[in-house]
């Protein structure tokens, strides 16, 4: 288990209620800026704790969301946000193993993720299944962590990593571009987001240095309010060398009779 409950408390202390990464209802509106979901049929890889599902249904207009995440204690809880919002109708969550999706071909119009794939490591058959459960002409659209060329060998990135609870599997952009071409997609578009995070995780360090701490402290402890600083920190300066590259990824399946 990754995301222990004192870990996600913090986290959403942080970031608001049902969200396991930054950026909440605004960075998921810009990702969806040139996509319409509304009657469609979504997947969102890696929904933790929820908050994101309930946009996609409630801001966003999605027809039918399945979230599907591999910590069981994650499920259960957003299963509770769910039914607590009414949305249970709209909004179903799965414990899944990591690995091939557990669903039939052409099954979504979108599959959606947030910051979920860097725990991904075979981002090869990722997108191979992604694009597998996608119905031609639909939409892949993503959220992910991405590094520079030679960020493995930064200090500054293994500072950061060594500080966390997480286990991550990053890939370049162009990696990731080529992988999504490859696995079949058209259309593929990464956006570097870097310059967005820089700001808001500076306003994180700071809240965090100051009148954040205290009340975070009281909610989870101290010792993991250090740890939420440090890893903030950790981050900022992973953003700042340029290390570190949060991106959106666009790709869109073939349609029928272009699939090879
Ligand atoms: C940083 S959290 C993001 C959660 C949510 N998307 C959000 O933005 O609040 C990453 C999530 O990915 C999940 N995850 C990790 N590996 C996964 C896999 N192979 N399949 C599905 N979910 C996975 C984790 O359990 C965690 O809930």
């Amino acid at each position: 288990m990754q995301y222990a409950k004192t870990f996600t408390d913090a986290l959403q202390f942080m970031w608001g209620e049902g969200f396991l990464s930054p950026g909440g209802a605004g960075e998921v509106a810009q990702m969806l800026s040139d996509d319409d979901l509304a009657g469609k049929s979504v997947l969102d890889i890696g929904s933790g704790l929820g908050g994101v599902d309930v946009l996609l249904v409630e801001t966003h207009g999605a027809a039918q969301v399945v979230g599907i995440d591999v910590e069981e204690q994650l499920v259960a809880a957003a299963r509770g946000l769910i039914a607590e919002k009414g949305l249970g109708e709209r909004i179903r969550l799965e414990l899944v193993e990591p690995g091939a999706l557990p669903f039939d071909d052409v099954s979504f119009d979108v599959v959606f993720s947030k910051d979920a794939m860097v725990h991904i490591p075979d981002k090869q058959a990722l997108y191979s299944e992604v694009l597998r459960v996608l119905k031609p002409g639909g939409r892949f659209i993503a959220a992910d962590w991405l590094w520079a060329a030679g960020a493995e060998q930064s200090p500054v990135v293994n500072a950061w990593l060594s500080k966390g609870p997480l286990s991550f599997a990053f890939t370049t952009p162009a990696e990731a571009a080529e992988t999504m071409r490859r696995a079949g997609f058209r259309d593929v578009k990464i956006t570097d987001q870097r310059a967005a995070l820089q700001v808001s995780n500076r306003e994180e360090v700071n809240a965090l240095e100051g009148p954040m701490f205290g009340p975070l402290s009281s909610v989870v402890g101290e010792q993991m309010a250090m740890s939420r600083l440090v890893s903030a920190r950790g981050r900022q300066g992973a953003l700042d060398s340029g290390d570190l590259i949060p991106a959106h990824l666009f790709g869109t399946a073939p349609q029928r009779d272009q699939r090879e």
